[in-house]
């Protein structure tokens, strides 16, 4: 299971000193005291102590591994927002947290990630370097929870907001330049005191101000500190809401009815409170946060979690299922196979007391919105060119959740041979797997409704874009067993995608597990110095065993027969894909740079399982 803290923090081993820099005292500064501690300094004030694990990548590692914790997403610091400087001091002076930042994660061995900082106190230049920082590798932005006297319902925050949105950043609140502090001058009162307010108020303002309203759905916001004194004092503000039309702000639900559309961290240190936390907001939307490595910060980080009396399957989100939904993680870290946890976009998102409908739970209204038409003029047949593709990468998903389901089962088998249920389980998936395959194959005919000169008239709209670059048709091959590297260079331009292929190629496939049950089994034995058209004779005997004692295999040769069945309805696929090719193009080349159909043909002689295949030469009649 992928335990994600999504809010702790770094500092630099060192940074320029700001103050010289810019000309203007009091910007924060590192004094090293001793072998691995330092102080944080503002000026000549003392601001906090802190120990190598905010600059030491290697310390940072050893205590989430001691603490079971996969991967963290660091952020930078509140005290070095800068919000109040000039922009151009407060931009420079993000731009060096956050390349120092990519620095720590690049040495994080694929465990650290970050979130950058902008200056948002000039929206234009935060837009900018949010939108360099995604391209370097930031998964989103961390921002504060004001701007001076400006709350987030600041139209310039929000438009900072919609440009996250857009760039698919993930936004985490911080609180940050604590309200009242003249009266909380001692006993850490801002940060136990100030925080929570200071966090409530940035959602409250968020709320009566009508931002959700005015915000896409798919923008990804988180508060800090478990959103502050904000869910044990939601009945106070609905309270207000429902009876004094002056608390009705510019929102055009109650309160409550927004809770879908941010989440909170973990961090409030009580198995009540979390508790709390999960029936208010939902168990979708509370996420591991440790404020690590901080003094503030959970020591043993997740260990709240673990040890609430939430559901086993609660904790699982709440320690990383969810982070991974809200960062867009999916392709880089594997969601246990017994408890698929759904996408971002399938999840069923609604606020507890808000009634689930159609719609809501299928997002009709976002699949609705997903087509986007290039040609122009507007190409009448151009929507269906599009929505028959995303159908295609629809199933595509369902195929791989399937075949990752049958990869499990098999490997469960593989541990325990005597397990029948493991083997039913897999043949009852493949059996959903050829099914949805028999239905892409006959899908290409709707196509082939489209007639050529329809094509031609917004082909040249496509280009360099092509199937050579579907990501999930390539997953499929990848898991299925055939693995062949080369293909991955047409995902250069998707980082994401190219991650997820490469770990494809390191997973075991299909194929791998299906002779690796077959070896527990004791039915295939290869010696070690065995050449690979041996151990390739070796398979298929091991599968030619199975049908020669059908009374006793049964069930297995039901698998065999399923993944032959797949394995011949793929090679359909290719063969009606280059019908509707030739149909359409004829032999010109593809958009993806291939000799076009001719290329297509090639790869008809691809199998997945060459060995279920060779065993039908071997039996005897
Ligand atoms: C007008 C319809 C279509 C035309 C003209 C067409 C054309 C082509 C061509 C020429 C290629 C070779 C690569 C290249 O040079 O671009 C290709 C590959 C591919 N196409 Fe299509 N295609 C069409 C529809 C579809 C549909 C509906 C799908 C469904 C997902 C699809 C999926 C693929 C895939 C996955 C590949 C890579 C195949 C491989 O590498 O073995 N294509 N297509």
């Amino acid at each position: 299971m992928p335990v994600i803290d999504i809010h702790n923090h770094f500092f630099p081993r060192t940074w320029p000193d700001l103050s010289a820099r810019y000309g203007t005292p009091d910007w924060p500064w590192i004094k090293h005291t001793e072998t691995g501690k330092a102080e944080i300094m503002v000026g000549d004030r003392f601001f906090r102590q802190i120990y190598s694990a905010c600059w030491d990548p290697e310390v940072r590692l050893q205590e989430m591994d001691r603490d079971g914790v996969e991967m963290q997403i660091m952020s930078a610091t509140p005290v070095l927002f800068a919000y109040d400087r000039s922009a151009e001091h407060a931009l420079d002076c993000a731009r060096l947290f956050n390349d120092a930042a990519l620095e720590l994660c690049a040495q994080g061995k694929g465990r650290l990630k970050s979130l950058c900082q902008v200056p948002l106190q000039d929206i234009d230049a935060s837009c900018k370097e949010l939108s360099r920082c995604m391209r370097a590798g930031h998964l989103g932005v961390q921002i504060g929870n004001h701007v001076g006297d400006k709350n987030l319902d600041d139209p310039g925050i929000v438009t900072f907001l919609h440009h996250c949105a857009d760039e698919g950043a993930a936004v985490l609140v911080h609180p940050w330049d604590m309200l009242g502090q003249p009266r909380m001058p001692k006993y850490m009162m801002p940060w136990t005191v100030g925080m929570p307010a200071e966090t409530q108020l940035g959602i409250v303002a968020m709320i009566l101000g009508g931002t959700f309203d005015k915000l896409p759905r798919k923008l990804r916001l988180c508060f800090a500190h478990g959103g502050g004194s904000f869910a044990f004092l939601l009945g106070r503000l609905e309270n207000a809401w429902k009876h004094h039309p002056v608390a009705h702000g510019l929102c055009e639900l109650p309160p409550s009815q927004y809770l879908n559309r941010f989440s909170v961290d973990s961090a409030v240190f009580d198995p009540r409170a979390l508790q709390f936390l999960v029936e208010t907001m939902g168990a979708e939307r509370v996420m591991l946060g440790s404020d690590y490595p901080f003094p503030l910060g959970e020591h043993g980080i997740g260990s709240l979690i673990r040890s609430s009396q939430l559901p086993e399957k609660t904790k699982t989100r709440l320690l990383g299922a969810n982070a991974m939904e809200f960062l867009g993680l999916k392709s880089e870290l594997k969601a246990p196979a017994a408890e698929p946890i759904p996408s971002v976009s399938t999840a069923p998102i609604v606020p507890k007391n808000e009634q689930l409908t159609y719609s809501s739970y299928l997002k009709v209204a976002e699949l609705l919105g997903l087509q986007h038409p290039q040609s122009t003029p507007h190409h009448h047949d151009e929507l269906l060119f599009i929505i028959v593709h995303q159908t295609y990468e629809l199933w595509f998903k369902e195929l791989l959740h399937d075949l990752d389901g049958v990869v499990a089962s098999l490997q469960a088998v593989a541990a325990d041979p005597s397990s029948h249920d493991d083997v039913y389980e897999a043949a009852r998936l493949l059996r959903r797997c050829t099914e949805i395959t028999r239905v892409l194959v006959e899908q290409f005919t709707i196509l082939e409704t489209m007639l050529p000169t329809h094509f031609l008239a917004f082909r040249g709209k496509l280009e360099p874009a092509s199937g050579f670059q579907s990501e999930q048709f390539r997953e499929l091959e990848f898991l299925c067993g055939l693995k062949d590297e080369k293909m991955l260079r047409y995902h250069r331009p998707t980082p994401e995608a190219h991650a997820q292929l490469e770990r494809r190629l390191r997973e075991p496939s299909v194929h791998d597990v299906f002779f690796q049950a077959l070896q527990a089994l004791g039915k295939l034995q290869v010696s070690i110095d065995a050449t690979e058209r041996e151990r390739f004779q070796a398979r298929a005997r091991a599968v030619l065993s199975l049908y020669q004692d059908e009374h006793s295999h049964r069930d297995w040769i039901d698998v065999c027969e399923r993944l032959t069945e797949f394995d011949e309805l793929v090679v359909s696929w290719r063969l009606r894909h280059i019908q509707l090719v030739e149909r359409v193009i004829g032999a010109r080349v593809g958009t993806g740079g291939s000799t076009g159909s001719s290329y297509l043909k090639l790869t008809l002689d691809k199998k997945f399982f060459p060995e279920l295949w060779e065993a039908r030469t071997l039996l005897a009649e």
